[in-house]
């Protein structure tokens, strides 16, 4: 009996440290990914969520000519709202498609995932108490003017995902998201607020799906969205994009000892050539892959044809405190 104890000890430490992650090492994507059916992956502004031994990544889809929405001050570039796309992946390299997750819909323009209007950035986390997964999605106007959160549930990983409603947390705008779920079962929404100028994180109820009124405001009057939550060692790191609005910047970084902040705001987490565009791309998720390793995702947005839009998905490393995500 002992024997069998051991095998089975050094079974599940050698498929732990070598059989999840061992494709992780040297995975990275620059450009097009393809999925098992050789198809281009259409999941943009995405978010992963690790399920049972399977990873589920959830994105935009787009799809259909870009126009520009008029009389907006800025590069508003647009294709019709193609709801949420699900692939699933048992080693982050080979992605089935799993097809929509959340359907938009057609011809009513009172919906707020009607095809004329905006639905970006999901993020998916599983509840255990509900049993359910909970999708948050900022869902817009076409001119950015709605900005609210919407939340939508599933039985099923890859769903369908039924929509349930949007909302203004405590009253505030609510663009750029993620969701983060932290080790004690805890949820927060994190999302560019107050017309971009500051970002907010709320405590999400314990079914995940209301704001809760405990919220912070974080990187005040800095101008930052996309973004990208993740814990290492205790400490909360957020990384964000600067607001041009399809075009890429510099991406900086900030850390708290608690979910809720204060964050203290480093510089720029890429280093080498391109660094000061995020090597032409703008964050989304970072995905814990390993002790200290993570992997970075980021769109490569084409923002005149948004179809054409790629990624980056690049190793992520805290040394000592520091991020650091190099292109190589
Ligand atoms: C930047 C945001 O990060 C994207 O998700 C998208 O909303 C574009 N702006 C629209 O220009």
């Amino acid at each position: 009996m002992k024997h069998i104890i051991f095998a089975f000890i050094l079974f599940a430490t050698l498929f732990l440290t070598t059989g999840a992650f061992s494709q992780v090492p040297g995975l990275s994507v620059n450009g097009k990914l393809y999925d098992t059916n050789k198809n281009p992956v259409n999941a943009h502004g995405a978010g992963i969520l690790y399920y049972n031994g399977v990873y589920y990544l959830f994105g935009e889809i787009k799809k259909g000519k870009t126009w520009r929405v008029p009389k907006q001050s800025w590069e508003d570039y647009r294709v019709p709202a193609g709801g949420i796309s699900c692939y699933s992946s048992t080693d982050l390299r080979n992605w089935k498609y799993e097809g929509v997750a959340l359907s938009p819909v057609k011809n009513d323009p009172k919906s707020d995932i009607d095809t004329g209007k905006v639905i970006e950035r999901p993020k998916v986390i599983y509840n255990t108490k509900t049993k359910q997964f909970v999708m948050w999605v900022h869902v817009d106007a076409k001119d950015y003017s709605y900005s609210q959160a919407g939340v939508a549930v599933s039985k099923t990983p890859a769903g369908p995902y039924k929509y349930i409603g949007s909302v203004k947390p405590n009253g505030n705008m609510a663009r750029d998201m993620t969701v983060f779920k932290d080790d004690d079962g805890k949820a927060y929404l994190i999302y560019s607020s107050e017309q971009n100028n500051t970002m907010q994180v709320c405590s999400l109820s314990d079914d995940y799906l209301h704001p809760t009124k405990t919220y912070k405001r974080l990187l005040i009057n800095r101008r930052r969205e996309a973004p990208a939550l993740f814990k290492n060692r205790g400490k909360y790191y957020l990384v964000t994009s600067s607001c041009t609005g399809w075009s890429p910047n510099a991406a900086t970084y900030a850390v708290a000892t608690h979910v809720l902040g204060p964050y203290k705001e480093y510089g720029n987490p890429c280093t080498g050539p391109g660094a000061n565009t995020t090597f032409q791309s703008q964050s989304t998720y970072v995905l814990p892959v390993g002790k200290n390793t993570y992997l970075f995702m980021a769109d490569r947005w084409d923002k005149t044809d948004l179809e054409k839009s790629d990624y980056i998905w690049l190793p992520l490393k805290v040394n000592n405190g520091k991020v650091e995500i190099k292109n190589n």
